[in-house]
């Protein structure tokens, strides 16, 4: 198992890796006053080891998973449970499940009496390389997503690798998304990818992997917590042209609209003399072993138009960060048409 100090200018937060991790770690809250939040499909597996861990009568807010839950009823829904069951100053919240769970809980944590501890315990692979560290909390509403939120660090992240065994394949192939995004922006993760392709989600390589993602992921998030100086917006990398189809389609999973975003946004690299030779077909191969081939979408240049929104963009240009050669990545900025243009001509190429 290991242990990762990710420290802020006001917070310390221990990161626990591995198997065991939660069994070990948890035991630390046994006697302290515990709100569990958790959601129908995490509940529906884990209902035996939550209530065999923290006690059958502990004080829980479960509810129904998926995107549509992540709303201020939601939120409000679980601060008055949290009052109802008489939560005091000193109460930790567990968050308990993937990352719409550790978003919610993670907010409900810091509006509850000012704030409350709060415990991150990721299920799937995507909520422990990505969304559990860092202390990104929101809510979605009127269809905007994360827009009411705050930073709040959690004081543990249990991260442990038992969990994967339960996740569908859908899954397994999100979070190897976000992990595959770590390998474009850390020299030592790609060099582990590359070797290992032919058992990217074999558990004892994604335990191993997903702790090299949160490390690298800690780093940077102590560099720049609140996203102010640049370094936390690399994370974003293939996020500007996912995140637009995943507002547009909305059909597949967040890690899959990452890929076909890293993969377009690679050949923009290419065509802009940024990222080239044996790296970027690496890349696109490590992209490709995933998503196993670049899915064709209809009126892709509506879908472009979304990423007007992005929140890297300046006033006239989608900014986007793309690859550039082992452990770097780079900022490209595009007026809107071009990239628009560009969009249509790499799923038309791609057929
Ligand atoms: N998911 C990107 C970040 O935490 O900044």
């Amino acid at each position: 198992m290991k242990e990762i100090t990710l420290k802020t200018p006001t917070s310390e937060s221990k990161v626990y890796c591995g198997a065991n991790a939660f069994k070990s770690y948890i035991s630390e809250y046994k006697n302290k006053q515990i709100f569990l939040v958790t959601d129908t499909n995490v509940y529906a597996i884990y209902s035996k080891l939550i209530d065999d861990t923290f006690g059958s009568n502990c004080p829980k807010c479960v509810f129904e998973a998926g995107e549509q839950s992540k709303n201020p009823q939601t939120l409000f829904r679980i601060l008055n449970l949290m009052l109802s069951s008489g939560m005091r100053r000193n109460c930790t919240v567990i968050a308990f499940g993937g990352g719409v769970v550790g978003d919610i809980a993670g907010l409900a944590a810091a509006l509850y009496m000012r704030g409350v501890h709060l415990v991150q315990v990721p299920t799937t692979i995507l909520a422990q390389v990505d969304s559990s560290v860092g202390g990104k909390t929101a809510v979605d509403m009127c269809g905007v997503k994360n827009v009411i939120g705050t930073f709040y660090q959690p004081e543990r992240v249990i991260a442990d690798p038992m969990f994967f065994a339960t996740l569908p394949e859908r899954e397994v192939k999100c979070g190897l998304g976000e992990i595959i995004k770590y390998g474009a922006l850390d020299g030592n993760i790609y060099l582990k990818l590359i070797e290992n392709v032919e058992g990217l989600n074999c558990e004892s390589f994604l335990s191993e992997i997903v702790f090299d993602c949160i490390r690298h992921k800690a780093q940077v998030v102590e560099s720049d917590e609140r996203d102010e100086n640049g370094a936390r917006k690399t994370l974003n990398l293939g996020h500007t042209t996912g995140h637009a189809l995943e507002l547009f389609y909305g059909n597949k999973s967040h890690g899959e609209y990452v890929l076909i975003g890293m993969y377009c946004e690679l050949q923009l690299a290419r065509k802009y003399g940024i990222c080239g030779g044996q790296y970027a077909k690496n890349i696109e191969m490590l992209v490709l072993k995933v998503l196993e081939q670049l899915p064709q979408f209809k009126d892709i240049q509506s879908a472009a138009n979304v990423a007007l929104h992005d929140k890297k963009n300046d006033d006239d240009n989608i900014v986007l960060i793309v690859p550039e050669r082992e452990g770097k990545c780079a900022e490209l900025k595009l007026p809107l048409l071009e990239y628009k243009k560009f969009l249509k001509d790499c799923f038309d190429n791609a057929r």
